[in-house]
């Protein structure tokens, strides 16, 4: 009991004066836009997968399917695909364009029916890939298509979200760069062709996916982030702690 309650204390005094590696990992992960040409090894990818698989979901549903392209083929049809989508969306529901009444209502109307798809920061995005501005997979080498089990008891995506962030965790501590990529949904969601070529089909619906490589320079690194203040209770009391 004695020695359980010293190991405790040690183990105490150390985190207080140093982060853990996965601290490290978790605080310093950034996105990455730009890739070497070079192949992440494929054990490197199996690893990750497996960073995946080891992931909480609820009731142990594990709800979902990755599918790993390495084919720049694969990868660029998916961009084609998704930047003509983004392009007609563009075109369609543009709220910015005021030339037509018809527009303008259209714009309105599916705001208000897609209120987190058709937010400023989603659309100022997608009117980027329509215009070839802001590219999908930015030329990485490997993707990890996320697909979700509907079946899935509770929750499917928050599942799918926390496999994802478990392989970008894994793939950060290995050196690799990593960006989610959620905009491809529009290839899988608005048109057929991508689910028929990889064979997708229910109950999977995709969920997001991962761009994977070698970084150009190292862009991990600490920046600000936004405080949001959390409330706590403990001792009959509440108090508000950064
Ligand atoms: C679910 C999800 C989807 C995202 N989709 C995209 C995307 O399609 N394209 C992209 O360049 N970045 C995408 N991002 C990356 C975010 O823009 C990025 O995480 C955010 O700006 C914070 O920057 P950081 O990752 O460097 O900390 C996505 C992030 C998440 C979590």
């Amino acid at each position: 009991m004695e020695n359980e309650q010293k190991e405790m204390t040690e183990r105490v005094e150390q985190l207080q004066s140093q982060r853990t590696e996965t601290e490290n990992v978790i605080l310093k992960r950034r996105s990455n836009r730009l890739y070497k040409k070079k192949q992440v090894p494929e054990f490197m990818i199996k690893r990750i997968l497996e960073a995946g698989r080891f992931a909480p979901s609820a009731g142990n549903c594990q709800p979902w399917k990755f599918v790993v392209l390495r084919e720049p083929e694969l990868i660029e049809g998916i961009t084609r695909t998704t930047v003509t989508v983004c392009k007609i969306f563009k075109w369609l529901i543009d709220y910015r364009y005021t030339g037509s009444l018809w527009r303008r209502l259209n714009a309105n109307l599916n705001i208000r029916l897609k209120p987190n798809d058709l937010h400023p920061m989603p659309f100022g995005a997608v009117t980027l890939i329509a215009d070839g501005k802001l590219g999908l997979y930015h030329d990485a080498p490997t993707v990890i298509l996320i697909f979700k089990d509907v079946r899935g008891i509770s929750n499917p995506d928050l599942d799918c979200g926390i496999a994802g962030q478990n392989m970008v965790l894994a793939a950060h501590s290995m050196g690799l760069g990593t960006c989610w990529v959620g905009f491809a949904k529009v290839a899988f969601q608005y048109t057929g062709k991508w689910k028929k070529r990889l064979g997708i089909s229910y109950p999977y619906k995709f969920a997001s996916s991962l761009a994977i490589g070698w970084p150009v320079g190292d862009p991990d690194g600490m920046v600000a982030r936004p405080t949001h203040m959390t409330d706590w209770y403990e001792n009959g009391t509440r108090k508000t702690v950064y």
